[in-house]
């Protein structure tokens, strides 16, 4: 049986998991549940980075130690890997006695090769990054070109290693094995910095005490990019006593994939490979960088800004649904936009209608027809226009080339064509109007059936992407959840004459006006959220626990780009209010609907996301502060205009009223 190696990066834990993160972790795992279904062996590793600079210095600002910092946050994860379904073989990390383990072996063929030497190090250094950048990468003010923030001058003794030695065999690599790194626009991205020549790297820090000691280089630690890429085989027993799983899933023809982002390529593509052929190991096959999920046009992450705390959808919905918007709503390979309209709607068109309606329409059509039953004739498909038996052939087709390929969105796309000639062919063959004529059954159950049979293989090839929905959807028309796909995916797989279940629709159509305003007024509470500092890890969503929760936030100072006129400031009108009534806003746990009296003739309708918070009867009467001159917006259709202002603490809103009384209307600046 062939193998199949499939990795995430493993992720730093000073920041709690994103919708970053999720994407690699969630498409990893479909293409693992997909490969084990099509019957390969596959292992499936994630995992956590813990060493380094950045995580010390987080824990030294909590005053924790770092492995305590770790801890708190590897539970996050498992915790919702766990609630995500993930099917990972192994969760590796870097603190583990196995993982040191690999990389003094690693180290220790890198060194047989005489590939390390002492020098002295100096350039500009991104702590974020924990690596040097050339005086030509950094952007004006010596800024770091991922993070945006100061790069700082470091001069250091370290042990370097001999990466220019390995030019050459690099060029080589990427000429006699193009799909090393996917997409193709990535290898050229990749061969260019190669050819424009490579310097020798240092991979050993004397400051850095949160780390793998480094051997035979008294006081050196080993630098974390080193460590880390050393995951991927450290956890498949390199190193230890144990390494059968080494050889049969590493030193193999068959596939050995890591799956990135593209902010770090440079480091599997270039670097990863050098020290694989320095200690004389075979290579991962494929490294593939997919692109990032962005907010407002920035990369969603911690220190952009901006994050999307995945946590209120998975409430909500259960983690298929955002596990079907990522894979449909992203080209594999290329940047795109998270919204929340994007992703209702998406949910509303694909799952609620297309497959949601199709499935209770069918068992509906079935219940009337045939008492419950599956039809008890099976049918061919075929009708003047369709042969449905056909489409689904070519469909299956389709799938398996595109999600061989990681085209995602395509294999999805073909799926949904079978799925919408399915509602054509029923429509055209109007079996309803036959149901009670007794000489029809025959054609009504062989129409059913073959839109049952084509709903089944949608379904079935579906259940990598909706591996908690599918088996649900497979059940209430009654056909099998196979474990492989062997001939499921085939004409023909679906019983004829069995009882129908009685089922709960699986996907509710949602209001989506309803639903941005919740979702807004869910980002509202988080505003405090996003803006603390890249340094300040541990900033969890409402009402769950922060990993590191000992001391208060620390925010960073405004960088000088930052920074705002005066001028700038007073275009925002801010003017104490009072409350002149107050009610909850009747279908949303969070809007409360306020008048308020802000000095005008005329009182004004605003509408906050206070409502877990405060009882309407309590804020009556009270003096809030608001923000006078905002453009009006519709929350749950009513027109506000204005907002309230309230601090946030542990994702709950806290009024912000004048300290004595002044009458509304009164400025505030
Ligand atoms: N620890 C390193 C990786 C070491 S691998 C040997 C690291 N960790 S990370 O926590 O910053 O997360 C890295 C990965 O998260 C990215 O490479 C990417 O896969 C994913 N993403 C983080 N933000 C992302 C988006 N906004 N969009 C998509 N994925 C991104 O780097």
């Amino acid at each position: 049986m062939s193998t199949y190696y499939i990795t995430t990066p493993i992720y730093y834990v000073n920041d709690l998991p994103h919708i970053g993160h999720i994407y690699t972790t969630m498409v990893t795992d479909t293409v693992a549940r997909y490969q084990r279904m099509r019957g390969r062996d596959v292992y499936f590793l994630t995992g956590t980075d813990e060493h380094g600079q950045n995580i010390e210095r987080v824990a030294e600002s909590k005053g924790i130690k770092p492995l305590a910092l770790a801890d708190r946050v590897v539970e996050r994860y498992h915790q919702l890997w766990s609630r995500l379904g993930m099917t990972h073989d192994d969760f590796i990390r870097t603190s583990e006695e196995r993982h040191e383990a690999g990389v003094h072996e690693i180290i220790r063929l890198m060194e047989k090769n005489g590939d390390f030497y002492l020098g002295r190090h100096e350039g500009w250094y991104c702590p974020r990054c924990e690596i040097f950048y050339t005086e030509k990468e950094l952007l004006d003010g010596n800024l770091c070109p991922i993070h945006k923030t100061p790069c700082e001058w470091k001069v250091e003794e370290n042990v370097f290693f001999r990466l220019s030695k390995y030019q050459d065999r690099l060029l080589k690599l990427y000429d006699e094995h193009p799909e090393f790194v996917r997409p193709a626009s990535r290898l050229n991205e990749v061969r260019s910095f190669v050819e424009a020549g490579l310097r020798d790297m240092s991979v050993s820090r004397t400051t850095v005490s949160w780390a793998v000691p480094f051997a035979g280089f008294e006081g050196h630690t080993v630098y974390v990019w080193l460590d880390a890429l050393t995951n991927y085989i450290s956890a498949l027993g390199f190193g230890g006593e144990e390494t059968k799983p080494f050889h049969h899933y590493w030193a193999t023809e068959d596939p050995v994939v890591h799956f990135i982002g593209k902010d770090i390529l440079r480091f599997h593509a270039v670097f990863w490979p050098a020290f694989l052929m320095s200690a004389g190991l075979p290579l991962p096959k494929t490294v593939w960088a997919h692109g990032w999920w962005l907010l407002d046009g920035k990369k969603v992450s911690k220190s952009a800004g901006g994050v999307v705390r995945p946590d209120y959808l998975i409430e909500r919905f259960g983690g298929d649904p955002l596990r079907y918007f990522l894979l449909r709503d992203m080209v594999f390979g290329q940047d795109a936009s998270f919204s929340d309209e994007a992703f209702i709607e998406r949910y509303n068109g694909d799952l609620a209608n297309d497959l949601g309606n199709t499935t209770s329409r069918l068992v509906t059509l079935c219940r009337r027809a045939f008492d419950g039953h599956l039809p008890p004739i099976a049918g061919v498909g075929v009708d003047s226009q369709t042969d449905l038996a056909q489409t689904a052939a070519e469909v299956v087709t389709e799938y398996h080339e595109h999600m061989e390929a990681f085209a995602f969105q395509e294999a999805l796309r073909s799926l949904y064509r079978l799925l919408q000639e399915t509602n054509q062919y029923l429509v055209r063959n109007e079996p309803w109007k036959k149901m009670k004529d007794p000489d029809a059954t025959e054609e009504v159950s062989k129409v059913l059936w073959s839109c049952l049979e084509a709903l089944r293989i949608v379904t079935t090839a579906l259940l990598p992407v909706l591996p908690q929905r599918a088996p649900q959807v497979l059940q209430s028309i009654g056909a099998p959840v196979p474990a492989k796909f062997g001939e499921s995916l085939s004409w023909g797989g679906l019983p004829t004459g069995g009882a129908l279940q009685e089922v709960k629709p699986l996907f509710p159509r949602i209001d989506k006006d309803a639903w941005i305003a919740e979702a807004r007024a869910e980002a509202g509470a988080k505003t405090e959220e996003h803006s603390v500092s890249e340094s300040e890890p541990t900033q969890s969503a409402a009402g769950q626990e922060s990993p590191a929760a000992d001391s208060p936030a620390k925010l960073a100072e405004p960088t000088a780009e930052e920074r705002i006129g005066i001028e700038q400031f007073f275009e925002t009108q801010l003017r104490v209010a009072r409350v002149v009534d107050a009610e909850k806003v009747p279908k949303s746990s969070k809007l409360m609907q306020l008048t308020v009296d802000v000095g005008e003739e005329n009182h004004r309708t605003v509408v906050a996301g206070i409502a877990k918070a405060y009882d309407a009867d309590d804020l009556v009467g009270k003096l809030v502060v608001v923000v006078a001159n905002l453009k009006p917006a519709k929350l749950m259709g009513i027109e506000s205009n204005g907002m309230v202002l309230a601090a946030t603490e542990d994702g709950q809103p806290v009024l912000l009223h004048p300290e004595r009384d002044v009458p509304p209307g009164t400025q505030v600046r």
